[in-house]
């Protein structure tokens, strides 16, 4: 198959996989809606996360266990209207894959031909390696998440490094090599120890893109409210706010509501082509 001619091809899994043959660092950042997807997208960004975290930051709840499936989809479209070239990878959310490989493939598969997504990602490691299997065999291509699996909050205890001691490393290092074995196009490294990173990152040829797990990845991933300091309620260690944008969008507020109070709001309105005080008067 070949793509219609003059329409804008978006990168794929080939040229994700190319970076890290050609040594060359993998940005990616969340985006939940249109107008992110627009900007992550002018900003240069090669891959996209529609994460499930937008149950926390877009949607207002403590972990992101309640997200649907129709909610990553209703994102993951917006998302896809905003963006041309980039990679969009969808998340899938608690309890779409777990229950059975053939639900997992189901939701899968809604999230490519609903949202439009090009790729899933889903969380766990060797316990996930099977669904990942099925679901890269029927075409799609599937992004793993090992490390802290925040859908596993609960098992967890809490937002906790993973990999601290000699049997967590291992773990997680086989966790890694069964992903790839399945056919992980990527592997999303959270939390975890940046030797042991590093060391994962060098015996996989897929790429690890990490957060909160060293410099040593192939490629760092963000959410967009950390980098834009849009997220007041909790900045996680390793996010580094480029902007305070939630104390500059609030300013920018405050200006508006003072402007409209003062009568000082202007803005460049065409003048109406009522011209003499005698149409005026007619009207009133
Ligand atoms: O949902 C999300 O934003 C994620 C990243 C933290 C990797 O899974």
């Amino acid at each position: 198959m070949y793509a219609h001619k003059g329409v804008n091809v978006r990168l794929t899994i080939r040229d994700i996989a190319a970076m890290k043959r050609n040594n060359e660092q993998i940005p990616m950042v969340t985006a939940y809606d249109y107008t992110s997807g627009i900007i992550a997208e002018r900003a240069g960004i090669p891959m996209l996360l529609v994460g499930d975290s937008l149950g926390q930051v877009v949607l207002g709840h403590d972990t992101t266990i309640p997200v649907t499936m129709d909610e990553m989809i209703h994102h993951t479209k917006a998302v896809i209207k905003g963006t041309e070239k980039a990679l969009i990878v969808a998340d899938m959310p608690f309890m779409s894959y777990q229950i059975s490989r053939e639900k997992a493939i189901l939701n899968a598969g809604r999230l490519l031909k609903e949202g439009g997504a090009q790729a899933v990602k889903l969380e766990g490691g060797t316990r996930s390696a099977i669904t990942v299997r099925r679901i890269v065999e029927v075409g799609i291509p599937v992004m793993g998440h090992i490390g802290l699996t925040p859908q596993s909050v609960n098992q967890i205890g809490g937002y906790r490094v993973k990999g601290k001691s000699l049997k967590g490393a291992e773990k997680l290092i086989e966790d890694a090599l069964d992903l790839q074995a399945a056919g992980a196009f990527a592997i999303v490294l959270e939390l975890i120890p940046s030797d042991l990173a590093q060391i994962i990152s060098s015996k996989l040829s897929i790429p690890t893109i990490g957060i909160g797990a060293g410099p040593h990845c192939d490629g760092q991933v963000q959410v967009l409210h950390d980098l834009l300091g849009l997220f007041d309620e909790f900045t996680p260690k390793h996010a580094k706010r480029f902007i305070e944008g939630s104390e500059l969008f609030t300013k920018a507020i405050q200006q508006y509501i003072q402007e409209v109070k003062s009568q000082t709001f202007l803005v460049n309105i065409k003048k109406s082509k009522i011209k003499t005080k005698d149409t005026l008067n007619q009207l009133s």
